[in-house]
C-alpha cells in the first residue's frame, strides 16, 4: 500500500532501486571502456605496486658453494630460479619444475631437496650447495662425479646433476649398502635416457671411495 509520504507501492519502490541500480553500474562500465590510456595504465601501475608490496624483498644470509652471500631476495622465489636465474649456476637443471624429476636436486646442510619445491628464502642461514659446488677444479672432479664418468652414468647429461646431487646425499643418508636399496633411494631421479644400471654402480663404486663429501 502506498503510504503519505511516497505515491509509489513497496513493488514499484523497489523497482526503481534495481533501475537506479542498473543505471549506475552501466555508467560506471562506460566509464571505464571510454577513459583515456593514462588513467588505466596508472591504476595498472597501482595494482603493480601493490603487488610488489605484497612480495617485498626479504633480506638473507647463507653459504653458496662455500661463498657467504648477502642478499635480498622476494619471498616467492624458488631455489632453482634463485641459482640459474640470480646466480647463473645453470648446472641445476628444471626438468618438471613440479617435484616429480630430482633434475633440480640440491643438497642443503648436507640434505639432499628438490630445489623447484623449496623458495630461497628457506635456507636463510645454511649452506647451499649445487652440481657447482662440488669442485672448482675441472681437472679434480668429486669423486661422485668421477664414478659417473668411470661408468657412464649419462647419456644425454640433462638429469646428471641431480641425479650426481641426489647420490650424494642417499650416501650421506646411509641408504647405499646395496643395489636393490640403491634403486628405491635413488628413485625420485627420473632418467629418460635409462642410464639407471650404469648410475647405481657408479654410486656402489663412490660409496667405497668419499662419494658422500661435500
Ligand atoms: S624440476 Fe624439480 S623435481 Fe623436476
Ligand atoms: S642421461 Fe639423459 S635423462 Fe638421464
Amino acid at each position: 500500500m502506498p503510504d503519505d509520504k511516497n505515491c509509489f507501492s513497496d513493488k514499484e519502490n523497489s523497482l526503481h532501486h534495481a533501475r537506479r541500480k542498473f543505471l549506475k553500474q552501466s555508467v560506471a562500465v562506460t566509464a571505464i571502456a571510454i577513459a583515456p590510456p593514462s588513467l588505466i595504465k596508472a591504476a595498472e601501475n597501482k595494482a603493480d605496486e601493490k603487488a610488489a608490496e605484497y612480495f617485498e624483498k626479504q633480506s638473507m644470509e647463507l653459504i653458496l658453494n662455500g661463498t657467504p652471500k648477502k642478499l635480498n631476495i622476494e619471498p616467492r622465489t624458488t631455489m632453482v630460479d634463485f641459482l640459474r636465474e640470480q646466480h647463473l649456476l645453470t648446472g641445476t637443471k628444471k626438468g618438471c619444475d613440479y617435484g616429480q624429476c630430482g633434475a633440480c636436486t640440491v643438497l642443503i646442510d648436507g640434505k639432499r631437496v628438490l630445489s623447484c619445491m623449496t623458495l630461497a628464502i628457506m635456507a636463510h642461514g645454511k649452506q647451499v650447495v649445487s652440481i657447482e659446488g662440488l669442485t672448482d677444479d675441472p681437472e679434480k672432479l668429486h669423486p661422485m662425479q668421477e664414478a659417473f664418468v668411470k661408468h657412464e652414468g649419462m647419456q644425454c647429461g640433462y638429469c646428471t646433476p641431480g641425479q650426481i646431487m641426489s647420490a650424494i646425499g642417499c650416501l650421506r643418508e646411509g641408504h647405499a649398502n646395496d643395489a636393490e636399496e640403491v634403486r628405491q633411494y635413488m628413485s625420485g631421479n627420473i632418467c629418460r635416457c635409462g642410464a639407471y644400471p650404469n648410475i647405481v654402480e657408479a654410486i656402489l663404486e663412490a660409496k667405497e671411495k668419499g662419494g658422500d663429501k661435500v
